[in-house]
C-alpha cells in the first residue's frame, strides 16, 4: 500500500483524547495504550491506533517506523512563540544578570525595539532563514505545530514580511504554522514622544496593518501586549475589536508583569486565549472561564525573567478552564525552545501534574489555537500524522528529565495536506 506507515515497537502511546480539550480532572486522563500498541497512518492521517495484534490486514505491507521502545505522543503544539527574529539578545541577558530589569532595558530602546531594528535591517532571505532556524529549534524538541507572532516589524511592511517569513519557514521546516499579527507589541520608536503620535500608530495598526495581515489568510489571529507602559486595556480592547471585525481570532498578552485587566478585556472580546497571567486575579479568571477564553501559561518567560511570581495553573485547572502551556520562544523574555523544560517548570512552579503538562502542550494547546477538533494534538482516527517520540519509559517522565532533549518529531508524508 502506498503512502501507508505503521509506527511500531513503542512502549506506550499517549493519545491525549479524541480531539475535545481535556478540562479539570480529565486533564490527567491521557488515554494511554500500553499493550504492544501501534499507530497506522494512511494518506497523512491516523487510520488506526490500538494493539499491534489487531492491526488491520491492509497495513501488512505498509512501511514500518521503529518506535525504539519509546513513548509516542501527539506532536507538540506550541501555541505561543515569537520565531521571526534574526538574532539573539544575549547582551541584554548579561545586562539583566548585572542588575538591569527587562523594563529598564526596554525603556532605553533595547528589548523588543532592538529585535525590531534587526528585523527591519534584515533582507527577506535572512529573515526567512533565521525564522526557519528558530522553528527547527522547536521541532527538534517535538513541536510540529507552532503559532508564530510578528511584532518585531512594527510597521506595515515589516509586520507583513515577518508573517510571510513564518509562513515560508513553516513549509521549509515541515511544520504547521498559525500566524498572529502582533503589530501592537510595542510603540515603535518613531511614534514615541506625544499622544498624537501614539494615536497615529494605533490608527495605523487598526486601519492598515491588521487588514493587510488578514488579507489572504497571511495571519489568522491578532495579539496585543496589554501591560503597564505598553498598551492600556482600552487600547487593547479597541485593537481587539477591530481584529474581530476583520474575522481574526484574538489572543492577548495579559497580566504578565502587573495586573492591568487584560484578561478581562480578552474575555469581553471573546478572545481564544489570554497568555502569561502571572498576575491574574479572581475576577479575570472568572471572566475567562465564563467566556471560554483559554489560559496559556508561559513559565519559560517567568523563569528567564527571574520573576518570583508564577502563574497559578493549579487554580485555573481546578476551575475548569482550558489551560495550555507554550514556550513563548523569543530572544528576550524566553530564550527557551524546549517544551519539556517548560513542562518541568509548570510542574515545579505552577502546580501542574506531569500528565496535565503534556495535555497542556497537545490537546489543550490545539484548542487554544481553535484548530479543528481531532486534527492536531491528539492521536485518534482522522488526526494528522504528526507525532513526538520520546526516549522515556512513561509519559510522566517527559516533564521529569528537566532540560534534556529526549524527543524527536515524526511526521508522515501528506500530513499537512
Ligand atoms: O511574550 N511580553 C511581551 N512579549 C514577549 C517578549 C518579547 C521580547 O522580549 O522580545 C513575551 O514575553
Ligand atoms: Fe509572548
Amino acid at each position: 500500500m502506498t503512502n501507508a506507515h505503521v509506527i511500531e515497537n513503542v512502549r506506550r502511546v499517549a493519545t491525549c483524547g479524541t480531539g475535545a480539550p481535556l478540562l479539570g480532572t480529565a486533564m490527567r486522563e491521557l488515554g494511554v495504550l500500553a499493550d504492544d500498541p501501534c499507530v497506522a497512518v494512511r494518506d497523512g492521517r491516523v487510520a488506526y491506533v490500538g494493539a499491534r495484534k489487531d492491526l488491520p490486514a491492509e497495513f501488512a505491507k505498509a512501511q514500518r517506523i521503529d518506535g525504539k521502545g519509546g513513548v509516542l505522543t501527539p506532536g507538540l503544539v506550541d501555541c505561543h512563540t515569537h520565531p521571526a527574529f534574526v538574532k539573539g539578545r544575549a547582551e541584554e541577558f548579561a545586562m539583566r544578570l548585572a542588575g538591569a530589569s527587562y523594563e529598564d532595558i526596554a525603556a532605553r530602546g533595547g528589548g523588543i525595539l532592538s529585535s525590531t531594528r534587526a528585523v527591519r535591517e534584515a533582507d527577506d532571505a535572512t529573515l526567512t532563514a533565521q525564522t526557519t532556524r528558530n522553528l527547527l529549534r522547536l521541532r527538534r524538541h517535538g513541536v510540529v505545530v507552532a503559532e508564530g507572532k510578528s511584532g518585531y516589524g512594527l510597521n506595515l511592511k515589516d509586520e507583513l514580511r515577518q508573517l510571510a517569513a513564518i509562513r515560508d519557514a513553516g513549509e521549509l521546516a515541515d511544520m504547521h504554522t498559525v500566524r498572529t499579527c502582533l503589530a501592537a507589541h510595542s510603540l515603535p520608536a518613531e511614534f514615541r514622544g506625544n499622544d498624537a503620535r501614539r494615536a497615529e500608530y494605533l490608527r495605523l495598526v487598526v486601519d492598515e496593518i491588521l487588514p493587510a495581515a488578514a488579507r489572504g489568510g497571511l495571519a489568522q489571529r491578532a495579539d496585543v501586549f496589554c501591560e503597564q507602559g505598553v498598551f492600556t486595556p482600552d487600547e487593547t480592547r479597541a485593537i481587539a475589536q477591530a481584529a474581530v471585525r476583520l474575522g481574526l481570532q484574538v489572543t492577548i498578552h495579559a497580566e504578565q508583569l502587573h495586573l492591568t485587566g487584560g484578561a478581562s478585556v480578552a474575555a469581553q472580546v471573546g478572545a481564544a486565549s489570554a497568555d502569561h497571567l502571572e498576575f491574574l486575579d479572581d475576577a479575570g479568571a472568572r471572566a475567562m472561564a465564563a467566556a471560554g477564553t483559554c489560559a496559556v501559561l508561559l513559565p519559560g518567560s517567568t523563569y528567564a525573567l527571574k520573576m518570583d511570581r508564577w502563574a497559578d495553573g493549579r487554580r485555573l485547572i481546578d476551575m475548569g478552564l482550558c489551560v495550555a502551556l507554550a514556550t513563548d520562544f523569543n530572544p528576550g523574555s524566553s530564550p527557551v525552545a524546549n517544551p519539556a523544560f517548560v513542562m518541568n517548570l509548570a510542574v515545579m512552579h505552577c502546580g501542574f501534574m506531569p500528565e496535565e503538562a503534556l495535555v497542556a502542550f497537545t490537546a489543550d494547546a490545539a484548542h487554544a489555537l481553535r484548530l479543528p477538533a481531532g486534527e492536531y494534538g491528539v492521536i485518534t482516527a482522522g488526526a494528522r500524522a504528526a507525532f513526538a517520540l520520546w526516549d522515556v519509559d512513561h509519559e510522566r517522565e517527559i516533564a521529569y528529565y528537566a532540560g534534556s532533549n529526549l524527543c524527536e518529531a515524526i511526521t508522515c508524508p501528506g500530513w499537512r495536506s
